[in-house]
């Protein structure tokens, strides 16, 4: 390549790094995805996991849902008052902050954030007030934690990212509540894992109106759409729109689960 070809070439690829920063810096949820962060990690729970049960994101059982023990509590900063529900990490112990000893080296764990790690003011952030703001702290699923982490370690010096989540199937919804309150439950969302917004509409209807978030990854909608055929709308956090036509058939009823072909 002649040398002002490669100039071209070099000053192009700048460019574009400059412009997806940018685009990044807009557009990002907190906290930022693909960049190493530091936080620190502890584990809740038995060895099976036992205390992966409900949660502040509202998923319920997580074993039913198929998220395993794959699943972390997070701080207030990283939780964004249920933001982050249904976000996935990849986690590192950081061998240059922990004692070496406490660190399985070379491994990473993803986990997807299913609950939250309140804060405890009556315990000082550099003991025992792991959560308290403005901390970024992990209170992982045992088995997941026990994969970066020895157990005599306790709490552990992270490096962490934000990374696209993976799941088989479609997206599913959940619907609770009674007649002019229905919320709904969005599960099992791959990439970003997490919704910006979301909309339902009832077949009777021409219009789309907006649903907001109740709990965690529960929506609501003050309508009656009591045993109406549904259509949902989503935004993730990317920016990515998906409709589920009729995904809710005529007739349903509260409690019942509802799977869509469709996925992030
Ligand atoms: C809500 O809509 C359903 C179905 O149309 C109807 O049976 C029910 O009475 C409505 N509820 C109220 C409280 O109006």
């Amino acid at each position: 390549m002649a040398p002002a070809r490669v100039v071209a070439v070099v000053l192009l690829a700048v460019g574009s790094l400059l412009l997806s920063a940018a685009a990044d810096t807009a557009t990002a949820p907190s906290p930022q995805p693909f960049v190493w962060q530091k936080a620190h990690a502890t584990f809740y729970g038995g060895a099976d996991a036992s205390d992966t049960m409900g949660g502040a994101c509202g998923y319920g059982n997580l074993f039913a849902e198929g998220y395993g023990t794959r699943t972390a509590a997070l701080s207030t900063v990283l939780f964004n008052d249920g933001a982050a529900c249904g976000q996935c990490y990849k986690i590192a112990c950081d061998r240059k902050r922990a004692d070496p000893l406490f660190c399985k080296p070379g491994v990473t764990v993803t986990v997807m954030a299913t609950n939250f790690c309140p804060p405890n003011d009556a315990l000082p952030n550099d003991n025992g007030g792991w959560c308290n703001t403005p901390r970024p702290h992990f209170d992982m699923a045992q088995p997941a934690w026990e994969k970066i982490g020895v157990y005599k370690g306790g709490i552990i010096p992270v490096m962490y990212q934000r990374v696209p989540c993976v799941k088989r199937g479609g997206v599913r919804f959940r619907i609770n509540g009674h007649d002019y309150f229905n919320l709904v439950l969005v599960s099992n969302v791959a990439a970003a894992g997490s919704i910006k917004s979301m909309d339902v509409k009832s077949s009777d209807s021409e219009d789309w109106m907006p649903m907001a978030r109740n709990w965690g990854a529960n929506w609501h909608s003050l309508a009656n759409l009591t045993r109406k055929m549904l259509s949902f709308r989503l935004t993730n956090t990317d920016g990515h729109t998906l409709v589920f036509n009729d995904v809710v058939p005529k007739g349903w009823t509260f409690g019942q689960s509802f799977v869509s072909k469709l996925q992030f």
